[in-house]
């Protein structure tokens, strides 16, 4: 078995000891994506103590996780920042709390990241849920030998981004009056940028946004039958895209504190609306 077994079999013992509860939603927020959650903090803890392994954020973004009980009664293990493979990670790391929250019993993995956006129509500040994306990381967390009471060694892929979780998501957008689309995304390893040829390459392949995330932890959370939503803010225009008209900064950043509010009513309105 690969050694990311009995490690996720100690986190499992771990959890259990200390007599946490079993989170119904796992939310994982993005960078500079935090969201403040209604409810009370059952517990909080550095990543640092449910991973097996050295973590650390980017510059100024400490990771930790939350047990939050929301108002409705339900809790949701609330992960504030990833552990990404452009860190040096390697898949079965990257998607470790993926793992550790469904084994534990959760469902559902709600998750945000910042993505380039190829779609021409796009603009800084939109909001896309994924309706599926392409995995050009050359990774994939399902390799090695995982115990089949996991999940199938090869997968279905094609309800990986959850059908009535986005139907809903998108719902609860209109509610709130916050226009949200949906696009396919290409996970990429990062961490340097795309090139000009690079982005065309995507575009051509038939991705909308880009990002260096979340695909590994789709791939794990559907091998255990967890059920996904992801919701991008597209925080820039990748390159070439705008064409040479550079952007002008300080619309991209009111763009983003704009998008941050939106993001944060939606997760938090999700979060209520969702169920079991
Ligand atoms: N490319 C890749 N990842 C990203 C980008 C981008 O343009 N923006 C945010 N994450």
């Amino acid at each position: 078995m690969h050694e990311t077994v009995a490690q996720l079999e100690a986190a499992v013992a771990r959890w259990n000891e200390r007599g946490w509860p079993v989170p119904s939603v796992h939310l994982v927020s993005g960078s500079g994506l935090a969201v403040d959650l209604p409810g009370k903090v059952l517990h909080r803890a550095p990543l640092r103590d449910v991973v097996p392994f050295e973590v650390h954020g980017i510059v100024g973004h400490p990771l930790e996780v939350e047990i939050i009980e929301l108002p409705s009664g339900r809790t949701v293990l609330y992960q504030r920042g990833r552990v990404h493979s452009y860190q040096g990670f390697d898949a079965h790391q990257t998607v470790f709390v993926v793992r550790l929250a469904a084994l534990l019993g959760c469902r559902r993995l709600l998750m945000s990241n910042a993505a380039g956006g190829l779609d021409p129509a796009l603009r800084p500040g939109d909001l896309v849920f994924l309706r599926d994306h392409l995995n050009l990381m050359a990774l994939n967390p399902l390799r090695g030998e995982l115990p089949a009471t996991w999940g199938p060694q090869f997968p279905d892929m094609g309800g990986a981004y959850d059908a009535g979780l986005r139907e809903l998501a998108r719902k609860t957008a209109r509610e709130l009056g916050l226009r949200a689309g949906e696009g396919v995304y290409a996970g990429v390893a990062g961490p340097s940028y795309e090139t000009p040829a690079e982005v065309r390459m995507l575009r051509t392949l038939g991705a909308d946004l880009v990002g260096m995330s979340t695909v590994l932890e789709v791939i794990a959370a559907r091998h255990l039958g967890v059920r996904c939503l992801c919701l991008s803010l597209v925080s820039n225009l990748a390159a070439g895209v705008g064409g040479d008209a550079a952007l002008d900064h300080e619309e991209v950043l009111e763009a983003g504190r704009e998008a941050a509010r939106g993001v944060q009513l939606l997760l938090g309105a999700l979060l209520q609306a969702v169920n079991g």
